[in-house]
């Protein structure tokens, strides 16, 4: 069943016709030409597909365009502000954070999202024991966020190149 919906993207509002069934990815690259969420698995198991939904990392893939009117939904073409890009993007591009690059849209919103989640605390129910992490939810630890909690926090993102020797450096030089 085909019906009207509004979606929010990058600040944008959009106005398109779906069909009930049509992911938020395929809403996003095929109606309204946004090709910077990527198309992997189509089976939330690479996270190529990862954009913000009202500041949550979500694989496109999995969510239903229809139950999303009204959110804020980002994905990394709008991440960058006024001509700039966002400093995640600036430190990919440092650490040469990236082989053939179809991952790193959802790499990028993820690192993203992971750093908004760690200021705003983790999550307790899935916040796994980092001791030395600034970001665990009771606010303890050392002040720096580990590469090893990076690394579980974004491992729902896979890069078939394997260039996670420089995408955990670039996002841990963000987290500071
Ligand atoms: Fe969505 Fe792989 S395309 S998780």
């Amino acid at each position: 069943m085909d019906v009207e919906i509004s979606l929010r993207v990058d600040g944008a509002e959009h106005r398109l016709v779906v069909d009930t069934r049509t992911s938020l990815l395929d809403a996003l690259r095929e109606r309204l030409g946004n090709t910077s969420p990527k198309k992997g698995c189509d089976h939330g198991q690479c996270g190529a597909c990862t954009v913000l939904l009202d500041g949550r990392r979500v694989n496109s893939c999995l969510a239903l365009a229809v139950a999303h009117q009204g959110a804020q939904i980002v994905t990394a073409a709008g991440l960058a502000q006024d001509g700039a890009l966002h400093p995640m993007q600036e430190s990919f591009i440092r650490h040469d954070a990236f082989q053939c690059g179809y991952c790193t849209p959802g790499q990028i919103v993820s690192a993203v999202g992971m750093l908004d989640e760690a200021r705003a605390g983790w999550p307790s129910a899935v916040t796994p024991d980092f001791a030395s992490s600034n970001v665990s939810a009771d606010g303890g630890g050392s002040g720096v966020l580990v590469e090893d909690e990076i690394r579980e926090r974004m491992s729902g993102n896979l890069c078939r190149c394997a260039a996670y020797a420089n995408i955990v450096p670039a996002v841990k030089e963000v987290a500071g």
